[in-house]
């Protein structure tokens, strides 16, 4: 049975979004938090800090509308930032328009602060910036993450400018998961994929590549009798994580190995689903 770890820099490349109307959401991604298109296709935007490729976020615009059935899939992804003064930066920007967002929290995690917010499809974002990492608690190869209320008046005071763009250098930090089952998170992520576990708390499971807090978490906040991942509903389609080409050899051994089903692309990616039919694309 394969066990291989993934590389320590592996990360998540992109988000796919579905969307009910582009342009309606390009007024909040593009005109409110400042990203830029990268490019544009008859069905789909791709998003970036500065307009250049990589991109991080990919918008499609679905048919289908939003139910009131629980499925799996997103429960946030997460908008890393550079630098504390980014974060301040967006907060005041945030606190400023609070008319035009949704805001659904603030946090402290202690590796990380962070601010929550909704997308006008009523997806979860985080948008947030990692503390040092020499002072992130680790013990047995868990780290500490709390969940304190941030210090929203500190964090304001160390705003430096107006906040128009993302700075060159955010990335999709993690994405943050509903999932029917933990074990079976953990067998898919872990096991397959080859994440580290790197905590728990009631009801979640977090992965990491490296020595990084978290690059996926796990869910089952909206109980376990929830449908599977409908990729055509607004939300998410699929998530990307970068891997090398000599780990996609090992991970397509491992598929294999499993019996997990999964496809190649063309473009040097593989597409596979966890169990809860959540769509993640591997690509070298
Ligand atoms: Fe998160």
């Amino acid at each position: 049975m394969g066990s291989s770890q993934i590389e320590p820099d592996a990360k998540i490349d992109s988000v796919h979004l579905n969307v009910c109307n582009i342009d309606q959401s390009l007024q909040f991604y593009e005109s409110f938090l400042g990203f830029k298109i990268v490019k544009k296709t008859s069905s789909s935007v791709f998003l970036s800090p500065d307009g250049k490729p990589p991109y991080l976020i990919a918008l499609t615009e679905t048919m289908t509308k939003n139910t009131s059935a629980k499925n799996a899939g997103l429960y946030h992804f997460a908008i890393l930032l550079p630098q504390r003064k980014d974060l301040a930066n967006f907060l005041s920007h945030l606190l400023q328009h609070g008319d035009k967002v949704r805001i659904d929290g603030f946090s402290d995690h202690l590796v990380s602060e962070a601010i929550y917010i909704r997308d006008p499809n009523d997806i979860g974002m985080e948008i947030y910036c990692d503390r040092e990492k020499s002072t992130w608690e680790w013990e047995d190869g868990k780290v500490r993450m709390t969940l304190d209320p941030l210090d929203i008046e500190g964090l304001q005071n160390d705003a430096t400018q107006l906040w128009d763009e993302f700075p060159v250098g955010t990335t999709i930090g993690h994405v943050h998961l509903h999932v029917s089952d933990l074990a079976n998170a953990k067998f898919f992520y872990s096991e397959i994929l080859g994440f580290k576990n790197t905590a728990s708390m009631k009801g979640a499971l977090f992965f990491a590549a490296g020595d990084y807090h978290h690059h996926i978490a796990t869910n089952i906040w909206l109980g376990t009798d929830i449908l599977p991942a409908n990729s055509h509903l607004p939300g998410l389609d699929y998530f990307t994580i970068k891997i090398s080409h000599d780990y996609m050899l090992d991970l397509i051994k491992k598929l294999n190995e499993h019996n997990v089903y999964f496809t190649k692309l063309e473009d040097n990616s593989i597409s596979v689903f966890d169990q809860d039919k959540i769509s993640v694309h591997l690509i070298s």
